[in-house]
């Protein structure tokens, strides 16, 4: 055996770090490189393009299109290159699929999700890599918590938001006696939380909490149990596909004109057309509903419908927000997104023109905003009133 000296070791160490190098020169062609000034601003969707929230993840992208090409293309200054993944509403391909916008397409910003816990994932990936992140939907109290961070922003609401101003309803109502009824993860948990907080600080109670995993539809075993313990009323939180198949069942079961059903709004949002009859009558609570009567929600609605085909719902405005949030932050950096500190400042300050109404954001970067109570007329939630004015999510556990 010939014994490495160093100097015949020298000679090979320079042909593997030879090697090395031309990898690495290599993996920096093959890969886009992160988004010169002046080069277009990278934005990612991760969504949810199949599933029971297929049709939410595509209204969240028309809104932010719709807003973009109302600036002519550009945001501060700078056009627009838009990469996808269509997230499927799994929360264990989150991280790899986070990951991919952020190392493979190096974006400028995130733009996701619909889903709880799939948020979760793409908090941990933007937090990691302190890349910008928008939240156009999920919910989920930990991300504008515990989780909270300088480089994460949400244009829709908190978990605990709508339900909280449907317990304020109810138990100004005089209600009771209250069953919840969701899917068994954090935007129903959370949801029915918000709920019972409002609710039973007002003197009702929340006699039982029933629910069925995400995404399952079989719901027949679950609304009989409700009709047997007979409540006040049900209050439920389900969306997209599975909010139109349970406002059906639960017609079907002859519920309808018996125990009064009511939810966060999700449950008859971009789904009436689907629901028909089935949905008439029902009261939810919301951040947006229709019959606004704002300049700004008007112009907004004309030109969805123009452009889209299809009205719009409360999905298309958290991504047309998410749009207008981004601009604010463009906007005031001149298109330079390298300026992170900045960008978020003025991100963090920003008041949005909503189609909602205005809003600014907590601290935590949750909107503060202004909670409608609906009732569905026809195609329509026709606002009834502001269940709550101006409500703050509570933000526990974020330090910023
Ligand atoms: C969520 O998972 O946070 C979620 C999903 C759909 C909704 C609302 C919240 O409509």
């Amino acid at each position: 055996m010939r014994r490495i000296t160093p100097r015949r070791l020298a000679p090979a160490c320079l042909a593997v770090a030879t090697v090395f190098a031309m990898a690495g020169a290599f993996a920096q062609t093959a890969q886009p490189a992160p988004a010169a000034p002046g080069g277009k601003i990278k934005v990612g969707f991760m969504l949810p393009y199949t599933g029971t929230y297929a049709a939410l993840g595509t209204a969240i992208e028309n809104g932010f299109r719709m807003y973009v090409q109302q600036q002519g293309g550009k945001l501060g200054g700078r056009e627009i290159e838009y990469f996808k993944v269509d997230d499927e509403s799994d929360p264990a391909k989150a991280p790899e699929n986070a990951t991919k916008l952020v190392k493979r397409d190096q974006v400028d910003v995130v733009v996701g999700t619909v889903h709880s816990g799939v948020q979760m994932g793409i908090v941990k990936v933007a937090k990691e890599n302190n890349t910008l992140l928008i939240i156009p939907n999920a919910g989920v109290d930990e991300a504008t918590g515990p989780l909270c961070g300088p480089n994460i922003f949400r244009t829709s609401f908190s978990n605990w938001q709508p339900g909280y101003a449907m317990g304020q309803v109810l138990a100004e109502r005089g209600l009771k006696k209250v069953v919840t009824l969701t899917w068994k993860y954090a935007a129903g948990e959370q949801s029915v939380k918000g709920f019972k907080e409002a609710f039973e600080a007002k003197g009702g109670k929340v006699v039982k909490e029933l629910s069925l995993p995400f995404p399952n539809v079989e719901f027949q075993a679950l609304i009989t149990e409700v009709a047997s313990l007979k409540p006040d009323a049900v209050f439920v939180f389900f969306a997209g596909g599975g909010a139109v198949k349970f406002v059906k069942d639960w017609a079907a079961a002859g519920l309808k004109d018996k125990i009064p059903l009511y939810g966060s709004g999700f449950l008859t949002d971009g789904t009436l057309e689907a629901q028909g009859n089935a949905a008439q009558g029902l009261e939810t609570t919301l951040h947006y509903a229709d019959g606004l009567s704002n300049a700004r929600d008007k112009n907004f609605r004309l030109d969805y419908a123009k452009t889209f085909k299809l009205q719009p719902d409360v999905y298309a405005v958290q991504g047309y927000d998410a749009a207008q949030l981004l601009a604010a932050g463009a906007t005031a950096v001149k298109g330079d997104m390298t300026r992170k500190a900045d960008l978020y400042k003025a991100m963090g300050s920003a008041k949005i023109d909503s189609p909602r109404g205005a809003f600014t954001l907590s601290k935590a970067h949750n909107p503060v905003q202004d909670f409608y109570l609906r009732k569905v007329d026809g195609r329509e939630n026709k606002v009834s009133s502001v269940a709550v004015k101006a409500l703050a999510d509570p933000a526990r556990g974020c330090r910023l």
